[in-house]
């Protein structure tokens, strides 16, 4: 039996962030990162889905498929291009954009922070430097007051740990620092920032008159398993990486416990500061040391990632046993260049967490359109719809009509299954 329905209170839906669909912006850190010669294909984020003219025509194509739920993100470095100085027409030009989207009945849930930084606030340490907590919080006032008649769901911060263990402890992302130092300050700034947020936008959105107002912040959470179990060392250093990498910060951001690896903080109080989980799932870790790894002989994406769905469900688990709220899987999704098994991993994800007890409200397919992969650039695609990066052209794939069918079936028929998800996964040994 592989049929299965969806709970009748839950949602699909699907994510994108600013900087990886809407092109033309040049005053963010990651259009100097990719200028600086860090992108694997030579693209920057100049190009990528040209989002921000096509935005109407992605919204069309988004209501053709029965999706009524979309996770998106404002442009930091659009709306405040120099310190203290605000854009009221990028700011109207997302009001329109959210107005259309309402109007077409997409429900929007707005991320106001996802890895990039204006230029200006990157050049002054970003969440390194303590006042970014003033800084963020200002923008984020902006933000709310300019939509928050439109918009009751928001998170606050895209996956801090990914953030800055790429840009503080690794050195792969900007700024390519190397210091742990460095990771646990900005980890320890990311939180005020968070705290600080959930305050702030439940006051503004009671003085504006709303009382639905539900806030997050993305929480990238990964399966750690030792390489070898017999091994204490990996047994250590899984422990460690889980600890290190999501356990701190998922304590610290959701109720406020000043935990390793972060430092104390002002801020940082208990509470509870999350009305939702928000998880960005994709993989699991196979851990021998400092380093991420994976098993041998197990399927793995075209990014070598392990295909892992059991894990979903696992990392809601360990949410839900921190503190219980209703679950957004607000991520998941995976790299298929030729989409020939994607379906096969959405509907693995799927049955994983419809077989789970938990309290599972969304799923928000990452991503709707292929774009601008951070470091990979133009040439992983994760979308439900190609994007052809010379004309612009979009074409749901295979993948994006499974997606459409199984939204309008509120789940997954035997048919369904046998038209779209018979589908085969490799290895990485079989790959080479
Ligand atoms: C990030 C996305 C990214 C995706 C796939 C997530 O960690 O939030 O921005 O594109 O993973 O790598």
């Amino acid at each position: 039996m592989h049929a299965f329905r969806f709970p009748e209170d839950f949602r699909l839906g699907v994510a994108s962030a600013a900087t990886q669909i809407e092109g033309g912006d040049t005053n963010n850190s990651w259009y100097d990162w990719c200028c600086a010669g860090h992108i694997k294909d030579g693209s920057t984020t100049l190009n990528a889905n040209d989002h921000y003219h096509r935005w109407q025509e992605d919204l069309d194509l988004m209501v053709s498929m029965g999706i009524r739920h979309c996770r998106f993100g404002v442009e930091w470095s659009r709306i405040e291009p120099e310190e203290g100085r605000f854009d009221e027409a990028a700011l109207a030009h997302y009001r329109t954009e959210i107005e259309a989207m309402v109007e077409a009945g997409v429900r929007p849930l707005l991320t106001l922070h996802h890895f990039t930084n204006p230029r200006w606030f990157e050049a002054m340490g970003a969440f390194e430097n303590p006042r970014c907590v003033e800084l963020y919080l200002r923008f984020a006032e902006k933000v709310v007051r300019a939509v928050g008649d439109l918009v009751g769901e928001y998170i606050t911060i895209n996956e801090p740990n990914v953030y800055t263990l790429n840009g503080y402890f690794g050195g792969g992302w900007p700024p390519g620092k190397n210091s742990l130092g460095a990771y646990r300050t900005v980890l320890t700034h990311m939180t005020a920032c968070h705290i600080a947020g959930y305050q702030m936008l439940h006051r503004v959105r009671r003085e504006m008159g709303y009382d639905d107002t539900r806030v997050s912040f993305a929480n990238h959470l990964r399966v750690f398993q030792p390489y070898n179990k017999l091994v204490p060392l990996h047994r250590f250093f899984a422990w460690f990486a889980e600890k290190a990498f999501q356990g701190g910060i998922s304590r610290a951001m959701c109720l406020g416990e000043q935990v390793f690896p972060l430092k104390a903080h002002p801020m940082i109080q208990k509470g509870r500061w999350c009305d939702f989980h928000a998880i960005n799932y994709y993989s699991r870790s196979t851990i021998s040391g400092l380093k991420d790894g994976v098993s041998p002989n197990v399927p793995v994406n075209d990014l070598g990632w392990e295909i892992y769905p059991d894990g979903i469900a696992e990392v809601c688990r360990k949410l839900h046993d921190i503190t219980p709220l209703d679950i957004y899987i607000t991520e998941n999704g995976t790299c298929d260049n030729t989409d020939t098994f994607r379906s096969r991993y959405i509907y693995e994800h799927l049955k994983a967490l419809s077989e789970s007890d938990l309290p599972i409200k969304r799923y928000y397919h990452w991503c709707f359109c292929d774009n601008f992969e951070w470091l990979e650039g133009e040439s992983a695609r994760f979308g439900l719809v190609h994007i052809d990066y010379s004309t612009q052209q979009r074409t749901v794939k295979e993948s994006g009509k499974f997606y459409s069918e199984m939204i309008a079936q509120h789940g997954v028929s035997e048919e369904l299954y046998e038209q779209y998800c018979r589908q085969d996964y490799h290895t990485a040994e079989e790959k080479l």
